[in-house]
């Protein structure tokens, strides 16, 4: 992707003027049990200014007035949740600074161990960023059918959140927007 950000311009009455604004940020998040939402929030904590939305609630036409775009969703049987999401923007996400995150369990030593990554098209991992954080399975609130899923891969209870996980993704965005108010 272009190191140069576009810029924004406003007519005034009289004058073209820039507007020197960050770039605006979208965390978009999908979540079944909750951890990939909270993830969403931390992240939303360092940057107010963010916009934050469910996945179901997001106006996807509204992709393209964002410069950074936050995406976080969970990995269910070696699937991203946004996978499909991810698909079908991937053309607009090339012009984007984009950081996908996945909540999961940290080793996942199902069938499936790679494959969420490696579902995502190479054109378009190869020009996004890209973790994976520790979620959180907590029996007491899954489905009768995601219980079973888990307790047949050997997980009965998993809880390895934490705040600080969200860092790279915090750097990254900082390290963007200083590069964008260097170039104005
Ligand atoms: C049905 C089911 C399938 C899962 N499959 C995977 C998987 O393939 N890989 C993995 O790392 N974690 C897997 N997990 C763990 C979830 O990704 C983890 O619990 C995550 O934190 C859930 O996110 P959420 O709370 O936002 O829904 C699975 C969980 C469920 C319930």
């Amino acid at each position: 992707m272009s190191s140069v950000l576009p810029q924004r311009f406003e007519e005034t009455n009289k004058n073209l003027v820039t507007l020197i604004n960050l770039p605006k940020i979208l965390i978009v998040y999908q979540t079944s049990y909750g951890s990939t939402f909270q993830y969403a929030k931390w992240i939303n904590e360092f940057f107010t200014d963010a916009d934050l939305f469910q996945l179901n609630d997001f106006d996807q036409s509204s992709i393209c007035n964002y410069d950074i775009v936050i995406i976080g969703g969970s990995t269910k049987r070696g699937r991203l949740t946004t996978e499909s999401f991810i698909k079908k923007h991937a053309k607009i996400l090339e012009s984007k600074y984009v950081f996908v995150f996945a909540t999961g369990i940290i080793p996942w030593k199902g069938k499936y161990r790679k494959d969420a990554y490696l579902r995502i098209p190479l054109h378009i991992r190869s020009s996004i960023q890209y973790i994976k954080l520790p979620g959180r399975v907590d029996p007491d609130k899954l489905t009768l059918l995601d219980k079973v899923y888990l307790m047949f891969n050997g997980i009965y209870e998993y809880d390895q959140m934490d705040k600080q996980f969200v860092k790279p993704i915090i750097n990254y965005v900082h390290s963007i927007r200083d590069q964008h108010s260097k170039k104005d």
